[in-house]
């Protein structure tokens, strides 16, 4: 089978265990036993007629009400073979170990009013940085027929379409069919891509520029090769459980460098005319019971986040990313506040698109949509990959459901409206009309096949038309534009150094005191995480732990075009006339029986690693989320014999760590014998190249910890641990500690972390001076009143007639294929439930006004500069770290929690020994102010002085300030 379509497969539910071999088709059994398999019984139209009762609060499943429910079981029944009622009965009791209360509780609805409602879905196109591309939106909406604005809405169906995700074309008036495609790291299943470095990587360089431009050359490789949206960048999770699988897609633990990192990398793919996601929103921090059915129970878990830390936590990074102008949102997989988030018409309607003033669209994570037209009317504008609540099944919640909803009244075609105007506006905005950029053709690689035959729509048995659909496009750039450049550049920089008890920098030489042309140094370099394993590729979706480790697994990972082992990237940098190196790339080299290989060397490199991954494989006995915080593979066991045994106790150990995130060090880092630490993360392609500029000194270590290097996973406190088991049938996940994740709980609970986050050495040191605060503005508590946006584009909002949608005669339709069509007129009519609380009239926020919300939050209120010196005897770069406190600060009545001190910006600046550089940074009305429950609004205290702290890492922080 190609390897792609294992992963697609594996994508359909089968959680697999690539370390024994064996697969566990978990959500497929539970799924086929739910269902009926008469294709027909179930019927996505039901969906909709029933969607009523699902109003945001409600799940899916708790649409059905009680009696169809049980009709529906007893027509299942009817049909069921004895061994589905053998399959049925072991998932009843199943359900009732694991749910905890048994088959009927998994019908318990979740909590209600937990988020309130908000309606109707504010009108795009309100900014005035978006009013050409809406009035050019609304000259093609205008235009278009009902089935042409349901097809923009509606992916066709997974695996229809050679992206991962494809809508349909509006033809007549010449608006194409859109191809997305993950992801963070870089072009997902495409050959001749680049393998960047991860995200987690990116953070650790805390560089600005680098941010920005693996940005743009990852947004340029997806325009050539035909992707109009890119599934990236990730912002959430934000990191709140350091075991969290897919921590590693995002930039680390904090919500500042999380979002300055994704709004610069949002700057550089969109400069190249692709529209740039911000995902997940919100609160997808774990993989386990992430979504519906994947973990065996019918409903995902509930992210119980309150209003204080969804602004200032969660919410944060993505308030950045649409300041930044991104054009499209994807909402998460699990419930917030026990409503699913692309059903949340506070999180959707209310926060984003009111109070940040989103122009863009909100597309649905892969089957996170979970209900037909309360999922419009809360905010969502595009149902991705366009299948309904089931993989690969074509039976769409919206796409012919959608087109029925607004034919009988249901949804309000001023929404069906928006929803359009939103995706075609978002097109024009990053110029995607332009032919000179954009041929229209669509992707020239297949995310389904390495062949270069093959078929567009492989999700449906009858398309048996071969074309090409791998052009083999190298687009990795060339001579000094090469992606390689900055891909290189980032893992370097995104090396973190933590510990150095003066063994690094090596020289290429060996030892400096001995004669030319004679071996001086032995290096003996260890681990199985050193050598190429059986290549970087070998598992789909890199859903395996062999060989060094570029990226965690899952849709956020690519294919590598090569990897530069960390072994031959060393073998090739020290001068073999004077160094010899040896290699044993195992975790396990024959110290018993040839004891020599470790006696022998003066210095040894020890490679070890930790690997995580999406929720939807399993890889060496991980789902997803990280077991524990130990590294992988007995890596410890080896760096303990390695430390001891090296040069017969007297040699010095280096330890190289490529990590999803922090690991749990304690076991060894005080041995004598490790003198050297370095957090290498996910580095991408270029792996070797980056550690062996950083151990030779080619290039000074510059990276930051973007997260906490905490002693025990207990030291990051309660919240911080994966719920690895449900707590009701509907699992639930409250964020009560609030603001204090990472480093502001271990600086709350005075826990001493084994390296804190912002914590990395350099091979120079700097001196810091001279911090001078200047007020620009005056302090006031809020922000200037809400101005009124431009007009949104207005329509006739008549219901079409119903013949427009109709199945146009001697079309040959696809089996499974998504369209926008009905196959008869009929359409049923009735009154419609309308969600609790759609005909209230909100007020729009106060917070709000354009995009990324009240215009004054973004005004410079104060200026800092601080003098920084380069006081060692190389060249280096710093990262000039500002925290902020509110000590003693006054709200209205009382002094307001706030952690001790919280990251409000970085620069990093670049220094020749003993030169001294001025370093200036802004803030703004948002960083000097915290969300106010009872306002509804971001408050700066005016009482008392905001304390303004800079220095190197969360725990040096040098120079103190007021504000
Ligand atoms: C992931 C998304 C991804 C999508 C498409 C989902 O499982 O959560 O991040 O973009 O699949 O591959």
């Amino acid at each position: 089978m190609d390897r792609r379509n294992e992963a697609a497969e594996s994508r359909e539910g089968l959680l697999r265990s690539y370390d024994k071999g064996e697969r566990t088709p978990m959500r497929m059994s539970l799924e086929n036993a739910y269902r009926s398999d008469s294709e027909s019984d179930i019927d996505a139209t039901d969906f909709l007629d029933r969607d009523p009762l699902n109003h945001q609060s409600q799940p899916a499943v708790q649409a059905y009400g009680p009696s169809i429910e049980l009709a529906r079981l007893r027509r299942s029944f009817a049909r069921r073979s004895k061994c589905f009622f053998a399959i049925l009965t072991i998932l009843i009791i199943f359900w009732t170990v694991v749910a905890g209360g048994g088959f009927f509780l998994y019908k318990v609805a979740p909590v209600d009013g937990m988020s309130p409602p908000w309606y109707p879905t504010p009108l795009g196109g309100t900014s005035l940085k978006w009013q050409d591309s809406y009035k050019k939106a609304q000259a093609l909406v205008e235009k278009m027929t009902l089935p042409e604005k349901v097809n923009i809405t509606t992916g066709t169906g997974w695996q229809m379409g050679l992206a991962v995700g494809n809508t349909g074309p509006a033809i007549h008036v010449g608006f194409p069919g859109l191809a997305l495609q993950d992801g963070p790291l870089g072009l997902r299943f495409a050959d001749n891509a680049t393998a960047f470095p991860a995200g987690i990587t990116v953070g650790a360089t805390w560089n600005k520029e680098l941010m920005y431009f693996r940005g743009k050359a990852h947004g340029m490789e997806a325009r050539l090769k035909g992707i109009n949206v890119l599934l990236g960048p990730c912002v959430g999770p934000l990191g709140r459980m350091p075991a969290g699988g897919r921590n590693w897609e995002g930039f680390g633990a904090d919500p500042v460098l999380q979002g300055i990192a994704g709004a610069l990398t949002i700057q550089g793919i969109q400069e190249e005319g692709i529209i740039a996601t911000i995902k997940h929103f919100v609160g997808n921090e774990q993989e386990h019971f992430r979504q519906s059915w994947e973990w065996g129970l019918p409903n995902a878990i509930s992210s119980n986040i309150d209003d204080r830390t969804l602004h200032e936590m969660y919410g944060w990074p993505f308030q950045d990313a649409v300041k930044a102008g991104v054009a499209s949102v994807m909402c998460s997989y699990q419930m917030l506040n026990n409503s699913y988030s692309c059903g949340n018409s506070k999180l959707l309607n209310g926060i984003l698109k009111d109070e940040l003033g989103f122009q863009g669209f909100v597309q649905s994570d892969w089957l996170a949509q979970r209900s037909g037209v309360a999922s419009a009317l809360a905010g969502l504008d595009m149902s991705m990959p366009g299948d309904g609540l089931w993989w690969g099944k074509g039976q769409s919640l919206w796409g012919p459901e959608l087109s029925k909803a607004v034919l009988n009244g249901s949804l309000p075609v001023s929404r069906l409206n928006d929803m359009v105007t939103r995706v075609v506006a978002s097109w024009y905005q990053l110029g995607q009309d332009d032919k000179s950029k954009f041929d229209g053709e669509g992707p020239n690689f297949s995310s389904w096949t390495n062949d270069k035959m093959g078929v567009i729509n492989p999700g449906s048995p009858d398309d048996r038309d071969q074309k090409v659909v791998n052009k083999f496009i190298n687009v990795q750039g060339s001579g000094d534009e090469a992606h390689s450049i900055i891909a290189r550049k980032v893992a370097t920089e995104g090396i973190v150094l933590v510990k150095n008890e003066g063994i690094l920098p090596l020289s290429k030489d060996g030892w400096p005191t001995s004669e030319n042309h004679e071996i001086n140094m032995r290096v003996g370099i260890f681990g199985e995480d050193s050598g190429a394993g059986r290549g970087p590729n070998v598992c789909p979706d890199r859903g395996c732990n062999q060989g060094t480790l570029g990226s965690g697994w899952g849709s956020g990972a690519v294919e590598f075009p090569y990897l530069i082992t960390p072994a031959e990237a060393l073998l090739d940098a020290f001068n073999k006339d004077r160094v010899y190196v040896t290699n044993f790339p195992s975790n396990d080299p024959p110290f018993k029986t040839t004891p020599v290989i470790l006696k022998q060397q003066d210095v040894c490199i020890v490679f070890v690693n930790a690997d995580s991954g999406e929720g939807y494989m399993a890889a060496d006995g991980i789902r997803g989320d990280r077991n524990d915080l130990y590294i992988q593979k007995d890596g410890e066991g080896l760096i303990v014999k390695v430390a001891l045994g090296c040069g017969d106790g007297q040699g010095s150990t280096i330890v190289v760590i490529h990590s999803v995130g922090p690991v749990i060090m304690e076991g060894w880092i005080d041995i004598p014998g490790v003198k050297a630490v370095l957090m290498a993360n996910l580095p991408g392609q270029e792996s070797g190249n980056a550690i062996a500029d950083i151990l030779l000194g080619v290039v000074n270590p510059s990276g930051k910890l973007p997260y906490t290097i905490g002693k025990s996973l207990e030291d990051y406190g309660p919240g911080a641990k994966i719920q690895y088991y449900p707590n009701a049938a509907i699992p639930q996940q409250n964020f009560s500690e609030g603001l204090y994740i990472d480093y502001r709980h271990f600086d709350k609970e005075g826990i001493e972390p084994r390296f804190e986050f912002g914590f990395g050495l350099s091979y120079t040191t700097f001196d810091y001076s001279n911090l001078v605060v200047s007020p620009v503005l005056p302090k006031s508590s809020l922000p200037a009143a809400r101005t009124p946006g431009i007009d949104p584009p207005q329509y006739d909002d008549k219901i079409p007639d119903a013949s427009e949608a109709l199945l146009p005669k001697g079309f040959r339709k696809l089996k499974k294929f998504v369209y926008p069509y009905i196959t008869s007129t009929s359409i049923k009519k009735g009154p419609y439930p309308y969600p609790e609380g759609y005909e209230i009239k909100q007020t729009p926020s106060e917070a709000g006004g354009d995009e990324g919300g009240n215009p004054d939050l973004w005004n410079n209120y104060a200026t800092v500069s601080v003098d920084i010196k380069n006081t060692g005897s190389v060249t280096g770069k710093e990262v000039v770290q500002l925290y902020l406190g509110f000590d003693g600060v006054k709200g209205e009545a009382k002094e307001i929690d706030f952690p001790r001190s919280v990251l409000r910006n970085f620069e990093k600046t670049e220094l020749e020994s003993g030169e001294k550089q001025v370093v200036e940074f802004n803030l703004t009305r948002r960083d000097l102010s915290y969300w106010d429950i009872v306002r509804q609004n971001w408050v700066m205290p005016t009482e008392g002085s905001i304390t303004i702290k800079v220095g190197s890492s969360s725990r040096d922080l040098k120079l103190t300030g007021w504000y």
